[in-house]
């Protein structure tokens, strides 16, 4: 029995490698102990303005016409009868002389698409896949069944209510690549330049939504990503002779934004969601200081590790869910949501008919880049200042979190609010969602915070209703009341 209860335990650690969680593979953990270390030796202060290495030297524009038409899709192997919306797929060229190309899913709204907004979405890592990950686990319109095969209809999908854009970003990262490897090691100033040419580009190849409204989104690591990329439109949009992008607001989930409250706010929530022991988070609050510039002592390391070694094998990205196991193959979730999602998605985008359908290159797909991750340059301590400044541009930020998460959890949140330094408009309030708490609100001067109840890391995929509800709100530019 022992043994068996043994090998289990083995073959589950196995099943983690390719699962997006757990100690075996974080790839922000990754990044982030890298940052640290060399930010430590090199006693790197980064909280000068960055804005000069963001605002670009003219944009390559490349020639879009009739691309269109190529990238539209036909239909995906496995999709389920009655899709009723039109998705495209390609790529879209950055740097023509590197031969960098970064890759895109669009997927349109089933009804009023012509009006709806364009909404941006990116996911974190840095070096994970917003098409493999936010399109096929979170809020995309398909779902990729245990057969690796077929895929189902998410009916909580947001592009019931935007068109949805999926960049897979920076290059390296899905299916977007360079012919250049050099440019896989690569950092958030890069990463914003070519995502900003990405959409000047991909608004010729669709003229439609060049005065669309314009949304951009995203969550954990993306908590860098969307602001920056904000910013470099808000710049790029004062340049008279260059395409003016009608920014309306941001949405950052779960979002990884200053290390400082990364770290606090993760100790206390281990803490209060009862995952540490007094001792630990008492050994961390008078051994650690981990503002900006203060050196880590060993006694601070050591309780970080006692931290983890006690939180013990349960999903960081989500303290309740279950873990993807061979046991938990044949009893998804009571949401309906399978733990084991990354496996099917794993198998279904490396079938050669599907990268085909998607005139994808062919590629060993990965959720995310790794090399991308582990060789990542600049990454600023903090980017609060950057949201400030959008806070005071006039366009909407909203800032959510699913509060079962514990990676960038709900507390790292609200440390993020306090140091935003604004003030509330509207008290903290439970929004409503089918006659129960949806999650809870605050108005606050240029920001709204929304949690989404029961929700994990990645939001949408155990809390569709919530999560869709949510969004709908953020469109609307109105607080969540009742859905
Ligand atoms: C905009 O003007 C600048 C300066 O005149 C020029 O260098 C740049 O190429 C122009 N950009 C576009 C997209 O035409
Ligand atoms: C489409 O737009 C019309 C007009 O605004 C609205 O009445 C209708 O509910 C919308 N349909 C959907 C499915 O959102
Ligand atoms: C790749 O890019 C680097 C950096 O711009 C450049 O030095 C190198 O020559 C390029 N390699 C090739 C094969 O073009
Ligand atoms: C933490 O470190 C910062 C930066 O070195 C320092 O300014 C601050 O006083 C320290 N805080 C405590 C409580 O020691
Ligand atoms: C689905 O793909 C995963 C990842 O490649 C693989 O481990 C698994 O065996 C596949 N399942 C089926 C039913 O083919
Ligand atoms: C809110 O925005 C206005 C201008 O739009 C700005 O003057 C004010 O400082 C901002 N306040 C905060 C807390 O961001």
């Amino acid at each position: 029995m022992k043994i068996a209860i043994h090998l289990s335990l083995h073959f589950s650690l196995l099943f983690f490698v390719s699962c997006y969680g757990g100690d075996v593979y974080d790839p922000l953990e990754n990044a982030l102990k890298i940052q640290r270390s060399r930010r430590s030796v090199l006693n790197h202060v980064s909280n000068e303005d960055h804005s000069a290495e963001y605002s670009t030297s003219p944009v390559y524009m490349g020639p879009q016409d009739g691309l269109k038409g190529v990238d539209k899709i036909s239909s995906l192997p496995g999709q389920p009868a009655g899709t009723d919306f039109d998705q495209y797929s390609g790529y879209v060229t950055v740097d023509p002389n590197h031969g960098r190309a970064l890759f895109y899913y669009l997927a349109e709204s089933p009804a009023n698409s012509s009006t709806n907004p364009l909404v941006l979405w990116l996911n974190g890592g840095p070096g994970c896949s917003s098409f493999g990950n936010g399109a096929m686990k979170e809020l995309g319109p398909f779902r990729v069944n245990a057969d690796n095969t077929t895929l189902s209809h998410n009916k909580y999908a947001w592009n019931n209510v935007a068109n949805v854009l999926f960049l897979d970003s920076p290059a390296g990262v899905g299916f977007s690549y360079s012919k250049n490897s050099s440019d896989y090691i690569t950092g958030d100033a890069q990463t914003a330049k070519d995502s900003y040419t990405f959409l000047v580009n991909w608004l010729e190849r669709f003229p439609e939504y060049k005065t669309r409204d314009f949304y951009i989104t995203g969550e954990s690591y993306a908590g860098h990503y969307v602001p920056q990329l904000a910013q470099l439109v808000l710049q790029n949009n004062k340049i008279t002779n260059q395409t003016v992008i009608n920014l309306k607001g941001i949405a950052l989930g779960n979002a990884y934004v200053d290390d400082e409250t990364a770290n606090t706010g993760i100790f206390d929530y281990f803490w209060s969601h009862a995952i540490i022991s007094d001792e630990i988070h008492d050994g961390i609050i008078s051994n650690c200081n981990f503002s900006e510039g203060a050196t880590l002592t060993d006694a601070c390391e050591d309780y970080q590790i006692k931290a983890r070694v006690a939180k013990s094998n349960i999903f960081f990205f989500d303290i309740y869910t279950p873990l993807c196991s061979p046991f938990s193959n044949s009893t998804p979730s009571i949401s309906g949501f399978d733990p084991c999602t990354e496996n099917y998605i794993l198998g279904y985008l490396n079938a050669p008919d599907v990268q085909q359908s998607l005139h994808a290159k062919p590629v060993q797909w990965e959720s995310c880049n790794m090399f991308v991750n582990t060789h990542w340059q600049d990454m600023p301590f903090t980017v609060l200042p950057v949201i400030q400044d959008l806070m005071a541009s006039g366009i909407s930020v909203w800032i959510y979190s699913g509060d079962t998460d514990g990676r960038i959890p709900v507390t790292t949140s609200r440390y993020d609010i306090s140091k935003l330094q604004t003030s509330v408009k509207t008290p903290w309030y439970p929004w409503m969602y089918q006659g129960e708490v949806g999650g809870y609100v605050v108005g606050y001067e240029n920001l709204t915070f929304v949690t989404i109840r029961g929700a994990v890391h990645f939001v949408p995929s155990y809390q569709p209703g919530r999560a869709l509800a949510f969004f709908t709100s953020f469109l609307e530019g109105k607080l969540p009341t009742d859905h």
